[in-house]
This record gives structure tokens, C-alpha cells and sequence, in this order.
């Protein structure tokens, strides 16, 4: 895993989207693997204001996105169509069409296996980090062989997430994610953290054994991961 600290959260994004643009402009065309939750956010500002600037442009960009909540449609405020819609495609300039989620059910899960199949793989996954270590919906427990599939949401996760909700009893109970081993396939991965509530999920990732009860470890399995904190997640290594 090659490691960047930066001093806080506006340095990593900005780092990141540096590094993620490069990537897109050596290669055509891209399939970018997107994560939600509130780390990218300033990592997708960054890659808009890039688009706007004229410095990068998405025209042969395909997405595919970690994961999607169970029980809310794509126009719910916090369902992670909209996120993204809000986040990054519109700000972006980035095509619907090409953008790609899994779905609630079963055959949903293995059409989204294919697609990326279809689409030749995914070039550049970024991820966030639970403080649970989990990556995508992917909580401890999650098989290193696991694929795209419904789960169950840890009771730590959904009170992570009722921040972004009007009530905790509004979060989902469960979503369907990308897999470790769908995750594990991606070219490359980069992942984001800040906080130094991310600092012990950092350190176990990076330091500790690779094993089940941290999804994030599996990571030091991969080739190319390149990891992007601030100074605050950093604080255990
Ligand atoms: P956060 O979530 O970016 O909102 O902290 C990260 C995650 O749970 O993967």
C-alpha cells in the first residue's frame, strides 16, 4: 500500500483528484468505481472544478457505483443515485446513461457483475473506510470471495449513517453492495480518510492481520492500493 498524509481534509481531496485525473487522462475509456458517504465529497468538488476549468473531461468516463440502499428509490434524498446526481454527475457533466448501481435483488446483484464484466473491468475504485473497517456495505464477517449482494447493516453503521437522515429509524436496515472480491478486482484502488475517528479502522488496515474482522485489511492483498488521510486518521501508524 503506498501511503499520502496530508495535512487535512481539503490537501487529501485535492491530492486525490490530482492523482484520479491523471489517471483518466492516460486512458480512454475509463471505468471510475465511486463510493458515497461524506469523505469524497470534496474529492468530486475538485474533479467538477477540474471539467469546468477544461482540464479533465468525462466524455469516455463510465461509472459504476459500491453500493445502494434497500427500501428508499433514486429520487429519497439520501438514496446514493441522488448523492451522486447531487455530488458529482451534475456538477461534472457526467452522463446518467453511463453510470451504473446494483440493486435490491438477486438477479439485480449478478447483472451488475456483468456489466462491469461488460464494461472491461474497473480501472480506478476509490473507497471510504468505516470506522468498523468496513469498505462499501461490506461489514466484519464479509468473505474475502464475497461478490455483489444484499447485507444486512451493522447497528454501528446505521448509526453512522442516521447523521445524514431525519430520524435514526429512517436509515435502511440493508443494501446491496459490490463484493470484497468484486472490489479486490478493480485495477486500482484508491482509498480516503479522514478524522481521527477513521485513526484505529486506519491503523488496522494497514498494520493489522489480514482477516474477516476488518473488511479494509483485505486490501493489503492488491497490487495497487494507494491510500489518501489526513493528518487526524493518520494518528495510530
Ligand atoms: P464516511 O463513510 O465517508 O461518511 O465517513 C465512509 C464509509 O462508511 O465507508
Amino acid at each position: 500500500m503506498q501511503i499520502y498524509i496530508e495535512k487535512d481534509y481539503d490537501a487529501l481531496s485535492h491530492r486525490a483528484a490530482e492523482h484520479i485525473a491523471a489517471r483518466i487522462r492516460e486512458k480512454r475509456p475509463f471505468v471510475l468505481g465511486c463510493a458515497t458517504g461524506g469523505t469524497p465529497q470534496g474529492l468530486y468538488r475538485e474533479l467538477a472544478r477540474m471539467v469546468r476549468s477544461g482540464l479533465l473531461d468525462f466524455n469516455t468516463l463510465s461509472t459504476v457505483n459500491l453500493d445502494e440502499y434497500c427500501g428508499i428509490d433514486e429520487n429519497h434524498p439520501q438514496s446514493y443515485r441522488f448523492f451522486m446526481r447531487q455530488h458529482f454527475f451534475l456538477p461534472a457533466g457526467i452522463d446518467f446513461r453511463n453510470s451504473h448501481f446494483p440493486a435490491c435483488d438477486a438477479r439485480s446483484c449478478a447483472a451488475f457483475e456483468k456489466k462491469i464484466t461488460e464494461l472491461g473491468g474497473i480501472d480506478l475504485q476509490i473507497l471510504g473506510l468505516g470506522k468498523n473497517g468496513h469498505i462499501g456495505f461490506n461489514e466484519p464477517g464479509s468473505l474475502r470471495s464475497s461478490r455483489t449482494r444484499i447485507v444486512t447493516l451493522s447497528l454501528e453503521t446505521r448509526e453512522d449513517n442516521a447523521r445524514f437522515f431525519e430520524t435514526k429509524g429512517d436509515v435502511p436496515h440493508s443494501a446491496a453492495t459490490m463484493g470484497i472480491a468484486t472490489i479486490l478486482d478493480a485495477r486500482e484502488i484508491v482509498l480516503l480518510a479522514s478524522g481521527e475517528h477513521k485513526a484505529r479502522a486506519v491503523f488496522q488496515m494497514i498494520r493489522g492481520a489480514v482477516h474477516e474482522a476488518v473488511p479494509a485489511s483485505f486490501l493489503q492483498e492488491h497490487p495497487r492500493v494507494l491510500v489518501f488521510l489526513d493528518a487526524a486518521a493518520s494518528k495510530e501508524l
